[in-house]
């Protein structure tokens, strides 16, 4: 049975996407089978892999134009998950969005259950994988409570910036809620710092805020600031493929052990 991950954070632009991408590419190099789940219509996951391309996602006058079939159909209804399944090499698989996800809130708002419908397309191939990653999009609506509703670990990515946490309250509060509600195993995995540049005052400073107020839950590892990490998505590789030896490589690296390393631990207990 697959672990399930959700990285969520409603702010926009923190590094949930290139967590997700990142994460995934350095545990399918460990030798796990690892599928990556794109919720967000922006499509930035699908693109970032170059699954599909920035010309399938811009200038399209009818959104339905667009050919590849993704999550936007197993949340319809009309494809079973397995059909929208893309494997981009041995151990990494993806299952891409499209524009036509920004509809999904309003299509779907009127069907019954329909916080639970990615959680019921996973189980359907929770056995086909070691480890399942849904990228979330920067909002809370229905999308994303989906994904909560789905995972069993949530990681939240915030930058060392001013106003880091500014909405991680509501967030959490939200996570309180489908836990009550829908998922009572669903676990917050851990608050990642993205993005830090240890030289910024401002930087350490916020770092030892989110310290200070999450405590145990912030993963040790930090991701720095680093050129290649947003190169990368241009070319439509992870990291581990665009620069091996960069800084982005060797914190996604140490993030992966941390998580694996995590998961002995509380299988432990
Ligand atoms: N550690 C990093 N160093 C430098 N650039 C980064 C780093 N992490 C992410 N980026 C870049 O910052 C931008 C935002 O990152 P990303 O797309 O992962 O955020 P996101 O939370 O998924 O955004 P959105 O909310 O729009 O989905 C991207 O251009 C990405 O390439
Ligand atoms: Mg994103």
């Amino acid at each position: 049975m697959a672990q399930i991950l959700g990285v969520v954070n409603q702010k926009g632009g923190v590094g949930k996407t290139t967590t997700t991408v990142n994460l995934g590419a350095a545990f399918a190099n460990r030798g796990k089978k690892v599928l990556l789940i794109d919720i967000d219509a922006q499509s930035n996951l699908s693109t970032h892999l170059g699954i599909i391309t920035q010309d399938d996602t811009e200038d399209i006058s009818d959104p339905s134009d667009q050919v590849i079939p993704g999550i936007y159909e197993v949340l319809k209804g009309t494809k079973e998950i397995k059909e929208v399944v893309i494997e981009r090499s041995e151990n990494l698989s993806i299952v891409p969005s499209s524009l036509l996800l920004s509809a999904a809130d309003l299509e779907l708002g009127g069907v019954v259950g329909r916080e639970l419908i990615l959680r019921r397309a996973i189980d359907k191939v929770t056995n086909d994988y070691d480890y399942i990653i849904v990228d979330c999009p920067p909002a809370l609506g229905l999308l994303s409570l989906n994904a909560l509703a789905a995972v069993q670990k949530v990681i939240v990515p915030v930058q060392s910036e001013y106003l880091a946490l500014h909405g991680v309250r509501q967030l959490l509060d939200t996570i309180d809620q489908v836990r009550t509600i829908y998922n009572p195993g669903l676990t917050v995995g851990g608050v990642l710092i993205c993005m830090h540049d240890n030289r910024r005052r401002l930087a350490r400073a916020v770092a030892d805020t989110i310290r200070a107020y999450f405590g145990e839950l912030v993963f040790d590892t930090i991701i720095r600031a680093n050129v290649s990490l947003a190169e990368a998505p241009s070319q439509g590789m992870s990291i581990f493929e665009y620069a091996a030896k960069s800084a982005g490589s060797e914190d996604y690296d140490a993030l992966a052990d941390e998580v694996l390393k995590g998961n002995e631990t509380s299988e432990e207990s």
